[in-house]
């Protein structure tokens, strides 16, 4: 969940590492720090608690002329283990303040690997489990078989770590050099003339070079100005994946906008008609990456959706496509309690893994439960040659580009839609659908981004209503099939930026429970399918409404335009295009993002970076 940026070049390496963090602070904004090697021997560090902004304050402060190097790195943190003060924020160093590392992940053998130390009588200087690798590298670096050898030092304790890392190593003995590796967190080197990076993620550089290499599980790589070296942790030479990022600095900035994630709304149609591109050829659709057979997809008996948060919902959404597509049962799960639960698991199992970082610890645990048992699976995720991909037998990407706001939005919709490519390709494979019928849903879907923007479009309203229930204690979300997961979506959406108390119900589950919440005013917002596509659902959800109503709830109905059985009981009415019934969550979510973002801005929150929240999930 941290992120990690290291260089080594002809720049002045503090602008480029402040710039990189600037870019990853979604990854985590609890405290922030850099170190630069001067060239001249000194190691300088400077870190900070809460956001990159004191960080920056507190370079000012100090005067940056001890950072004029061209070496350094940085960190910005979500803390795991320890709160997030200065001491410990990273970089940490060793005792003798030659050695500094930053860490994204959790050393789950820190606890014996800290009593050998303080044994050692190593003096601990924070509460992190990051710190015990800064003590580690520097006795490998000054005693035994690895002494005076650098990347042999860092190799032979990443050996004895536990549990998942990326670390970025500094020594101020070596100026001209960094040192990183990773195992199970991501690290990408980014390749560029005379100069090289290596960062958690792309965006840290895509300003600098769009040519990058991916690294490997359980790798380790060497900067340099003039090049960089791949190994194990044995130190035997590794293969890495060069890849070009096919998205520009433009996509990485806010480009006017307040928030990313006000962007990111906005880009939702490109997003959507971004990740249909290409997926249907001659007739069929094709998916990114296939080693399962089409025999194989014959042979699925079983569907199991695997993901968490807003993916989650994307899952939920694809149920009643797949199921209705393929006549196969998909059970969609949290991937938290997948492993935990001994999900009954097969070679005739398919298992789906929606992530949008596709880093998520608790989604690459379950795909690796699953493919233990002997289950395929497939990903959809939108971040290129992440581990869960990597770790699957086939591949969807979404291809949204980059979603800096830590809440989903742009991505989901494009889950939503990679879900139902997933749905279709199944259906056809099995032959469930003529591909005449493949070919309809597909241009369907083709005429979404329109559908969405159209929307967009009309969203003021939107905002104005969002304005007037800010100080709302609570709002309930109501929805029935495919309105149901929007329910819930639009309630994560409003908890996690608003902080408010916000819950999604299946509206038939109302009068076994729920009813009980509704008093005088509380908004309830409610998700209407649409009347002619599912008229029986309607009617049911239209007696729903009236009950709530009576009861002197606030109600916000979200409907298709022409609804006019609805409008008596709304009284804010929210008109959606009229699109097929699967594909309306890829409209009626919308609103719902753009109501919770601005009750957030309303209640003065950044709606990029809410409270104890990160971009990417990368701890259980
Ligand atoms: O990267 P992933 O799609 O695996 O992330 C899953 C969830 O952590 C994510 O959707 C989270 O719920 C978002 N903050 C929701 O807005």
């Amino acid at each position: 969940m941290c992120g990690i940026v290291g260089y080594v070049g002809h720049r002045p390496a503090l602008d480029v590492v402040i710039g990189g963090l600037r870019r990853m602070e979604y990854r985590g904004y609890d405290s922030a720090g850099v170190a630069v090697l001067d060239g001249a021997g000194a190691l300088n560090v400077e870190r900070k608690a809460g956001r990159l902004a004191n960080l920056e304050t507190q370079l000012d402060t100090v005067g940056r002329g001890a950072f004029a190097g061209t070496a350094g790195m940085g960190h910005t943190r979500w803390a795991t283990h320890g709160a997030p003060v200065d001491r410990n924020s990273h970089p940490h160093r060793d005792a003798s303040q030659r050695v500094a590392v930053v860490h994204n992940g959790i050393i789950e053998n820190f606890a014996a690997l800290r009593a050998e130390l303080e044994a050692d009588n190593v003096e601990m200087a924070s509460d992190t489990d990051s710190e015990t690798a800064a003590h580690l590298i520097s006795r490998a670096y000054t005693e035994g078989d690895t002494k005076g050898d650098f990347p042999a030092s860092v190799a032979a304790v990443c050996r004895r770590l536990e549990g998942a890392f990326t670390l970025v190593v500094t020594i101020a003995d070596q100026p001209d050099t960094i040192v990183a590796a990773r195992r199970s967190s991501p690290l990408v080197v980014g390749v560029g003339e005379g100069e090289h990076f290596v960062a958690s993620d792309v965006a840290a550089f895509i300003e600098h070079t769009r040519e990058a290499v991916e690294l490997g599980q359980d790798q380790l790589v060497v900067i340099t100005r003039g090049g960089y070296e791949v190994t194990d942790f044995h130190g035997d030479a590794a293969q890495a994946k060069p890849f070009t990022v096919d998205w520009d600095l433009s996509a990485a900035e806010k480009g006017g906008h307040e928030y990313f994630m006000l962007k990111e709304i906005d880009e939702q149609p490109e997003a959507l008609a971004n990740t249909l591109r290409g997926h249907f050829d001659g007739g069929r659709i094709i998916l990114d990456e296939q080693r399962i057979s089409d025999q194989d997809l014959r042979d699925v008996d079983k569907v199991f959706v695997v993901a968490c948060g807003s993916a989650y919902h994307s899952g939920l959404v694809a149920k009643y496509a797949i199921e209705h597509w393929c006549r196969l049962p998909v059970e969609v799960e949290l991937a938290s309690e997948f492993r935990y639960r001994d999900p009954v698991l097969d070679r005739a199992t398919l298992v789906v893994a929606v992530s949008q970082s596709g880093e998520t610890a608790d989604t690459l645990e379950a795909v690796r439960h699953a493919r233990e048992q002997k289950a395929r699976v497939l990903a959809v995720c939108n971040t290129n040659g992440a581990q869960i991909p990597r770790e699957s037998d086939a591949v969807l990407y979404t291809h949204a580009g980059p979603e800096i706001g830590v809440a989903s939005t742009k991505a989901f919709l494009a889950q939503i839609a990679a879900n139902y490519l997933v749905g279709l390709a199944l259906a056809q494979a099995r032959g469930t659908k003529y591909p005449d019928e493949v070919a309809r849903e597909f241009a369907e879907l083709e005429a979404m981004p329109a559908a969405v923007q159209k929307v967009l479009s009309t969203v003021d309203q939107v905002r104005d209503l969002g304005r007037r229930i800010a100080d709302s204690k609570a709002v309930l979300f109501l929805g029935r099939h495919v309105g149901f997961p929007v329910a819930l979506e639009g309630a994560l959406k409003l908890k996690e930026l608003a902080y408010m108390h916000a819950e999604g119900f299946a509206a038939g589950e109302l009068k076994h429970g729920p009813i009980a919440l509704i008093e005088e005013g509380l908004p309830v917002v409610v998700v209407m399918p649409s009347p002619k596509g599912r008229a029986v659902l309607h009617s049911k959800l239209v007696s729903n409404i009236s009950e709530i109503q009576a009861r002197g709830a606030r109600t916000i109905v979200i409907a298709e335009e022409g609804d006019e059985t609805v409008r008596p009981f709304a009284d804010e009415l929210i008109e959606i295009p009229a699109v097929p019934t699967l594909l309306q969550p890829l409209v009626s979510t919308v609103p719902l993002q753009v109501l919770a973002a601005e009750i957030a801005r309303t209640r003065g929150y950044d709606v990029d970076k809410p409270r104890n929240l990160a971009k990417s999930v990368t701890v259980e």
